[in-house]
């Protein structure tokens, strides 16, 4: 099967962009050329959008199985692709949780019987999620998982997270925490500051967070394990992270486009749609985070993809689960608003969100040379409009980011060769 992607823009390193056309063979991209003559089995006209390698994105949650009326693996892998990510990583918070060989093979079997896009799942560290026992990590690892994690909670205990970390680095996989220490969380549901006081909802301390990454390091300094945290959020977390790399220890982390667009201040009233763990915190915290990410402490960007059910958000602040919905929207926001208010490159944040991510976790995905996969996405600069949940192909509308106007939306994604997401492009 070949595919000839004519009329291309391809980003160069200092921003700039060069015509060309695309041909992919067999799933792999065979050429990439100022003008391609071949014949093939199919030619689509891109009108000079920008090509990129297919976004990556190691945090999101499909709900399948156990969730299945706050979305599936159908509908979040279609929200994946029509977000322009072609490569996902599922988290294990479902039910059953896959904590075993048995239900490993299960969530496989679907995910290849369903998914539109790549999924790489995760595997639980520990069995439940509860935090008291060991998962079968070497029967897990021998199956196609992408790392371990109890997203959604952190590991409580340094024997336990010690032992984790040990037993990762013999199976060759890293750890990927969720940083929460229960003992100093106090029921919070916002971040612990200004805005939380005014709404009198229960404070969610920083310190938290950044307490666990701190023992952390020190785990994964002492047993050599890949430690990657997820959705760092505060400062002092920045901090102990932008000192763990310096000290040589094999620590990456992620951030959300959430954190990095939106802070405490835009919880103006009760609204459920800007409660996700961890808070948006402070306008300093936020900012750490963008310096973070800048200078490297921060490795790549990360949605944290979490949709609930319009019913369960409605239910306020205090009540409401945690999390919001990321696929659909990360791209054009954070083209949008992200790098123009900080004077990024748009090679940078295309990087962060493909190759960086591929490089942290030594995925050979993230990337648009010959020779490689083609997973492949294609994005319209030009056209400008509001972001209507409405219209998402996840069951989640859960988002603060509804009616919000943005540009850079995917316009045609491709996987393995294979185009599983195309909208008219001569808009
Ligand atoms: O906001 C969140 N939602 N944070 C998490 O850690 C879990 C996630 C979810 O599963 O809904």
């Amino acid at each position: 099967m070949k595919l000839l992607l004519q009329n291309v823009k391809q980003l160069l390193a200092n921003d700039e962009m060069e015509r060309c056309d695309v041909l992919v063979e067999d799933g792999i991209v065979q050429q990439i050329a100022p003008q391609i003559d071949s014949t093939a089995d199919e030619t689509i006209d891109c009108n000079g959008h920008l090509i990129l390698p297919g976004l990556v994105d190691v945090h999101i949650h499909l709900r399948e199985p156990g969730g299945e009326y706050k979305e599936t693996i159908v509908t979040g892998t279609k929200a994946a692709a029509k977000g322009g990510f072609t490569t996902v990583c599922a988290m294990p918070n479902t039910n059953p949780v896959p904590d075993n060989v048995k239900t490993m093979e299960q969530l496989q079997e679907k995910l290849n019987k369903d998914a539109v896009v790549r999924v790489l799942p995760y595997a639980a560290i520990t069995k439940g999620l509860q935090g008291n026992d060991l998962t079968p990590m070497e029967d897990l690892a021998e199956f196609n998982i992408f790392a371990f994690t109890d997203d959604g909670v952190g590991i409580q205990t340094a024997d336990m997270m010690y032992r984790a970390m040990k037993e990762a680095v013999r199976v060759e996989k890293p750890i990927v925490a969720h940083c929460e220490d229960n003992s100093i969380v106090y029921g919070g549901v916002a971040h612990d500051g200004e805005i939380s006081k005014r709404l009198k909802l229960p404070g969610l301390p920083s310190l938290s967070e950044s307490v666990q990454i701190a023992r952390d390091v020190l785990l994964a300094e002492a047993t050599g394990c890949h430690y990657h945290v997820c959705h760092v959020s505060t400062k002092e977390s920045v901090r102990v992270i932008r000192d763990a790399k310096k000290a040589g220890i094999p620590v990456t982390a992620e951030v959300t486009p959430h954190h990095l667009l939106l802070n405490e201040e835009y919880i103006q009233e009760d609204d459920a749609n800007l409660k996700m763990n961890p808070p948006l915190r402070s306008k300093e915290d936020q900012q750490a985070l963008v310096e973070g990410l800048m200078d490297g402490t921060i490795d790549f960007i990360a949605t944290d993809h979490a949709p609930h059910a319009e019913s369960e958000k409605e239910v306020g602040f205090r009540d409401a689960p945690f999390g919001i919905v990321g696929l659909e929207t990360a791209f054009p926001l954070l083209y949008t608003y992200f790098i123009q208010q900080h004077n990024l490159s748009l090679k940078q944040l295309v990087d962060w969100l493909t190759i960086k991510p591929a490089e942290a976790f030594d995925l050979p995905y993230g990337r648009l040379q010959e020779g490689c996969a083609a997973d492949i996405t294609l994005i319209d600069l030009q056209t400008e409009k509001e972001i209507n949940k409405e219209t998402f192909a996840s069951k989640g509308k859960n988002t603060p980011f509804h009616n919000w106007t943005a540009k850079g939306y995917p316009v045609l994604t491709i996987v393995n060769g294979k185009v599983v997401f195309k909208e008219d492009m001569n808009g």
